[in-house]
């Protein structure tokens, strides 16, 4: 039963529980207009402390779809937090107001912490380097729509494996299904982190190597999830220039990758996937970006517990 639960990372529902939220979103999917008035009269906050286009807009898109209305502020100088005001104070505050909340924050645990002080569900969002699980939901469902499997799978992960959110929220996920293998692809500079390293991957002996090169791996893998390197989590702008172009796939690399291979990534893109492959079949991240929003209508109607 999710009804009035808070998601902050990944691993707060079992593997049943996203399957639940999958198989409506499927049908919403389908069936949109059955699902068009299913949040009528409920009101979702969205409290943006960090910029942000496909998290925000499609937890508003999906709100309007489901029959419901939105408030909140995308920048937090047009919040009274800019007077000093505690996240605590601000979800309090804001839970006399909605019946729902979603933020984002750069501060890890921001959400954990708001999410103790909340009377309504929470949802996080992106809380810094640590976790961005709707975004991991909507790595999920894409990756089970399109493979029809979360598990036998052989997944490439490229980039900024260091500070991406996006990535630790995804091995975490991946890892509690069947028979799957990963290949974290990054500078060394970029590498994953000591707990994911030790803590889920070998932990729980999930079968794992460390490559430098796309190259070097393209025609093993089954996804290819590709990072952002992340300008705003550098302490320096010499270390983000020398990072930035690490990798950036194009046709040629293509060539050697298997024909069911998909790309995917959480967008924003800079340069790490030039614009020649966007029409190659293979490429999934604006269809990607659509399930995330379907995705959400899903999460939201479980949470507030207008569909069963
Ligand atoms: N994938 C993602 O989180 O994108 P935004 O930063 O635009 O929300």
């Amino acid at each position: 039963m999710l009804k009035g639960r808070h998601l902050i990372e990944p691993m707060d529902f079992t593997n049943e529980e996203l399957e639940g939220i999958f198989d409506l979103a499927d049908d919403i999917i389908n069936n949109p207009k059955e699902y068009a008035h299913v949040c009528d009269g409920k009101i979702l906050a969205t409290l943006f402390f960090e910029p942000s286009t496909r998290t925000r807009l499609s937890f508003e898109a999906a709100m309007l779809r489901l029959g419901g209305r939105v408030i909140g502020f995308s920048e937090p100088n047009s919040s009274s937090v800019s007077k000093g005001e505690s996240i605590a104070d601000t979800i309090r505050t804001v839970g006399c107001y909605a019946d729902i909340a979603v933020t984002r924050h750069p501060k890890e645990g921001a959400p954990k912490l708001a999410s103790m002080y909340s009377n309504i569900p929470l949802i996080n969002a992106g809380d810094g380097g640590h976790h961005h699980p709707t975004q991991t939901l909507t790595d999920l469902l894409t990756i089970r729509s399109v493979k029809k499997r979360l598990s036998n799978l052989t997944i490439g992960l490229c980039g900024d494996l260091k500070f991406g959110r996006t990535v630790h929220s995804l091995i975490k996920a991946m890892s509690r299904y069947e028979n799957n293998r990963f290949i974290l692809i990054s500078p060394p500079e970029l590498r994953i982190p000591e707990y994911i390293r030790k803590e889920i991957l070998q932990k729980n002996n999930i079968p794992f190597i460390e490559v430098e090169k796309i190259e070097d791996c393209i025609d093993e893998l089954d996804i290819l999830y590709m990072t952002r390197v992340q300008r705003e989590r550098f302490f320096n702008e010499e270390d983000y220039v020398r990072l930035k172009d690490s990798y950036i796939l194009n046709a040629e690399k293509m060539t050697r990758a298997k024909s069911d291979m998909i790309v995917l990534h959480p967008l924003p893109r800079v340069n790490e996937i030039s614009y020649d492959i966007d029409n190659d079949p293979r490429a999934y991240y604006f269809k990607q970006a659509r399930f995330g929003m379907f995705v959400r209508m899903a999460l939201m109607a479980k949470l507030l517990g207008v569909v069963e």
